[in-house]
């Protein structure tokens, strides 16, 4: 009989405050509740994220966002086989809030804790409604992400591509705000493109004729803020933003077809399976262009349900709870980790993030 493992998570990196408990059986997941706090309205006066005023809001309601978790799973502390909480990478002062908070409950209730990778997450974050079997090519767009990783197995991970400047959810959050639109960029950027003519601004297309599978946002950015400073009429706005959406959904497109073909090769033709996660992953034009490319190359396609494409607890119980069933825990003095690359063999032979003291970023 395979035994359930029920799974505290609790996530801090960023702007979420957020916990929920999953049950894993076997390669069944059952998410038993999801509770996000988010901090929007603090950081949006600023017109984005304030790591001392987000690490200051995760110790205000970290507590209270945990009690509901367990509350709505209707679950003590003594149901659960393991606390798992993002360790990194993210906002440093945050990370400490949500691994220190995993700790206590760990220590106090001699439970196994499990310090799991923010990226990691994203990249399971599909397995919470899917099955999505391994090994799968993984495009995960975020925030603070912009990667392609072959998904060999929980902690495994080989890194085919990453943004040598920003993700591509930075570009649509700086882009939004040179139109004008409130933080967080991408929810806005979208709305404002439905009703608009994609063809009427044309915006460069970056690393144009680059073997490989990396992304380049920059070029995009500047050529978006000229136009956007001269724009009249809302209808230049709204064909902007669609302009912009559609060139940020083709460059994901490209280099998601070019990973395929190299994900293909390394698994002699297995594992034809394309996710998409990450916060950017909940723009729905982007998602039908990169499930069309799926199709053309004879992958099935996966994408998380839109509560787990953003931070969420539940894909970080999800990590830990596969973790745990491989063995995987870690010692109570695991640090916070500001950089952590979830392959970090081609993010030490490739740094397209030149490494600071603390190592590759991701
Ligand atoms: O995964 P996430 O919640 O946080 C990080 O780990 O970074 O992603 C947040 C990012 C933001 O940049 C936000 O603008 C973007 O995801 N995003 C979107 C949409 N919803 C969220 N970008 C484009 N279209 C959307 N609908
Ligand atoms: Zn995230």
């Amino acid at each position: 009989m395979i035994a359930d493992l029920t799974v505290l998570g609790i996530e801090t990196s960023c702007d979420e405050t957020a916990a929920a408990v999953v049950r894993l059986r076997g390669d069944e997941v059952e998410v038993l509740s999801s509770v996000i706090a988010s901090q929007i309205a603090e950081h949006a006066p600023y017109g984005g994220v304030v790591p001392e005023i987000a690490a200051r809001a995760h110790v205000e309601v970290v507590d209270t966002i945990i009690g509901r978790a367990m509350a709505d799973a209707g679950l003590g502390f003594n149901a659960l086989s393991g606390v798992a909480a993002t360790a990194g990478p993210g906002l440093v002062g945050g990370v400490m809030v949500g691994l220190s908070a995993g700790k206590a409950i760990a220590l106090a209730r001699g439970l196994p804790l499990i310090a799991v990778n923010h990226l990691e997450g994203h990249a399971l974050s599909a397995r919470l409604a899917d099955p999505a079997p391994y090994p799968f090519l993984l495009l995960l767009v975020s925030g603070g992400h912009c990667q392609l990783l072959s998904v060999e197995a929980v902690g495994k991970y080989r890194r085919l591509g990453t943004t040598i400047d920003d993700a591509a959810g930075e570009a649509f959050d700086k882009i939004a705000s040179t139109l004008g639109l409130p933080y967080p960029g991408g929810p806005a950027l979208e709305r404002l493109a439905a009703g608009g003519d994609p063809t009427k601004f044309t915006l460069p297309r970056a690393l144009l004729g680059r073997d490989g599978c990396d992304f380049s946002f920059s070029g995009l950015k500047t050529a978006a803020a000229r136009l956007a400073a001269g724009l009249i009429t809302e209808d230049d706005r709204r064909d902007l933003a669609a302009a912009v959406q559609g060139a940020i959904a083709r460059q994901l497109v490209e280099r998601s077809e070019k990973a395929m073909v190299r994900h293909l090769h390394a698994h002699e033709g297995q594992g034809r399976l394309f996710v998409v996660a990450g916060g950017v992953a909940a723009n729905q034009a982007i998602r039908d262009r990169l499930q069309a490319a799926a199709a053309a190359h004879g992958f099935a396609f996966a994408a998380p349900p839109l509560k787990y494409c953003t931070d969420n607890g539940a894909m970080i119980a999800l990590s830990g709870a596969e973790r745990l069933a491989a063995g995987l825990t870690d010692d109570i003095d695991v640090v916070a980790r500001p950089r952590w690359p979830l392959d970090e063999a081609s993010a030490r032979e490739n740094p397209i993030h030149v490494p600071g003291r603390k190592g590759a970023k991701a």
